[in-house]
C-alpha cells in the first residue's frame, strides 16, 4: 500500500493552513507511489452495469457528455480526439482503489466520499470548473497540467452547455504540471481545469462531502415527522376564557413553538439521527452477504483461530461516544448501542478496515453476536471468507 512520508506531508500543518482555505501542490509525498489500477482495467469498469462513470469527448470548446456504462467497442470508435473516462467509487471495486484512502484518513471518514478515478488521452479534460467539495486529485500514471484559479459561487457565469457546468470566465493564477504521485488539493468552490499531457493519463481524485443545510434540514425534519405519534398534539387544559375568541394567545404560541423546537433541538436524537444518515450506503451493486449465513458458534472459532475481517469497502462505519462510556455504533445507515467489551470493538471497528480481534473481546457474546450480524448483513467478512 502506498503510503506518505511525514517528512514530506504533514497532516496537522496542511489542516492548519490549507484545509478548507486554499490550494496546495503536494510534489510526490509518498514513501513510493505505485499506480494502483492500470488503464484497462479502469475501461472496463467504465463498461460496467451498476457503475457510475462518465465519457467526455471532443475538443476542449465542444465537450460531449455520455453516461455509463459504455459499449465495449466504444473506445476504438473515439479516434483521435482528446477524451477523458471517469469512473466513481473505484474504491468500492478495487482493494487496491479503497487503499489509497488510508493516507488521508487524517480527515474524519464521514467527511470521505469515494475515489473517483479518470482516464485522459492527450488534450483530454473535462473543462474549467469549481467542485462544491474539497478533493484531493492524486496523479496516478502520465503527466497532467492543471490550471487553478480563484474562487466561484453559483452565481459564476458558466458556459451554454446542456450536461456539463463549465466555467465562461477561467483566470489561472497558477499553472502545474503533475507527475505521477504528486498531489494537487483544492478545496471547494476554486476554479480549476486539468489537461492530460499524454495517453496514459491517470488521476484519482479522493472526494470529500459536507451535507448542505437543506439536506440536513430535509433529512432530520423527515425523520422527526417519522418519530412523531399522529396523537402527539397540542393540549390546553388549563385553557381560560379569553376577551377576543379571534386572537392566538401568546402563551399558545409559546407552547406550539416549543412543540417544534423541543425535538428539533433535541442533539442526543440528532447524533443518532446523523450518523445513520451520513452511514446510509451508495447505492451498490456489491454484496458481500454469505450465501449461507453465519451463526455465532462459527463466529467464535473464528475469532478464537485468530481469522481476520476486512470491512467491505463499500460500507461505511462510524460512531458516537455516549456520556456513559457506551457507543453508538452506525453501519451502513443503522445504529446499534455497544457498551462494555461491545463498544471497545465499535472503536476498533471504526479505526481499521482491516482488523484481528483477540481476548477478551474474541471471547464476548454480545461482541460475537455483534461480528455476526455485521458478516450476515455484508459489511464485513472473513479475509479467508468468500468475499
Ligand atoms: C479529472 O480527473 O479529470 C477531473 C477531476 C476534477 O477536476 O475534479
Ligand atoms: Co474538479
Amino acid at each position: 500500500m502506498s503510503t506518505l512520508d511525514p517528512a514530506r506531508f504533514d497532516p496537522a500543518s496542511f489542516l492548519r493552513d490549507y484545509w478548507q482555505k486554499k490550494p496546495l501542490l503536494i510534489r510526490n509525498p509518498w514513501k513510493e507511489w505505485r499506480n494502483p489500477l492500470e488503464p484497462d482495467e479502469l475501461a472496463g469498469l467504465g463498461c460496467e452495469p451498476g457503475i457510475e462513470s462518465r465519457l467526455i469527448s471532443g475538443a476542449a470548446d465542444a465537450l460531449a457528455l455520455e453516461h455509463g456504462p459504455l459499449p465495449d467497442d466504444r473506445y476504438d470508435a473515439l479516434g483521435t480526439a482528446p477524451w477523458t473516462l471517469l469512473v466513481q467509487a473505484v474504491d468500492h471495486h478495487v482493494p487496491a482503489v479503497a487503499d489509497l484512502i488510508q493516507p488521508f484518513r487524517f480527515i474524519p471518514d464521514w467527511r470521505i466520499d469515494d475515489v473517483m478515478v479518470s482516464f485522459a488521452t492527450t488534450g483530454g479534460g473535462v473543462g474549467a470548473h469549481f467542485d462544491q467539495y474539497d478533493v484531493f486529485l492524486v496523479q496516478g500514471l502520465g503527466r497532467r497540467r492543471w490550471r487553478v484559479g480563484g474562487m466561484c459561487d453559483e452565481t459564476s457565469p458558466l458556459l451554454p452547455h446542456d450536461s456539463l457546468r463549465l466555467l465562461a470566465d477561467f483566470e489561472p493564477v497558477a499553472d502545474y504540471v503533475l507527475e505521477p504521485g504528486d498531489i494537487l488539493y483544492v478545496p471547494p468552490g476554486i476554479a480549476h481545469e486539468g489537461t492530460s499531457l499524454g495517453n496514459d493519463c491517470m488521476t484519482y481524485s479522493i472526494g470529500f462531502r459536507a451535507p448542505s443545510v437543506g439536506e440536513l434540514v430535509d433529512g432530520w425534519t423527515e425523520h422527526l415527522l417519522d418519530e412523531a405519534g399522529d396523537d402527539d398534539r397540542y393540549t390546553d387544559p388549563d385553557l381560560t376564557v379569553q376577551d377576543n375568541p379571534g386572537a392566538i394567545a401568546p402563551e399558545a404560541l409559546d407552547r406550539l413553538h416549543t412543540m417544534v423546537t423541543e425535538r428539533l433541538a433535541d442533539k442526543q436524537a440528532f447524533a443518532r439521527w446523523f450518523g445513520e444518515f451520513s452511514t446510509a450506503p451508495k447505492p451498490s451493486e456489491i454484496d458481500w452477504s454469505p450465501d449461507t449465513p453465519f451463526d455465532p458458534e462459527q463466529v467464535a472459532q473464528e475469532l478464537a483461530d485468530g481469522t481476520p475481517m476486512l470491512r467491505n469497502p463499500a460500507s461505511r462505519f462510524a460512531f458516537v461516544d455516549r456520556v456513559d462510556g457506551a457507543v453508538i455504533l452506525f453501519v451502513d445507515g443503522q445504529a446499534r448501542d455497544c457498551a462494555g467489551d461491545s463498544a471497545d470493538f465499535a472503536r476498533l471497528l471504526c479505526a481499521s478496515n482491516h482488523l484481528r480481534v483477540s481476548e477478551p473481546l474474541a471471547e464476548d457474546s454480545e461482541v460475537i453476536s455483534l461480528i455476526t450480524g455485521l458478516l450476515n448483513s455484508g459489511c464485513l467478512a472473513f479475509e479467508t471468507g468468500e468475499a
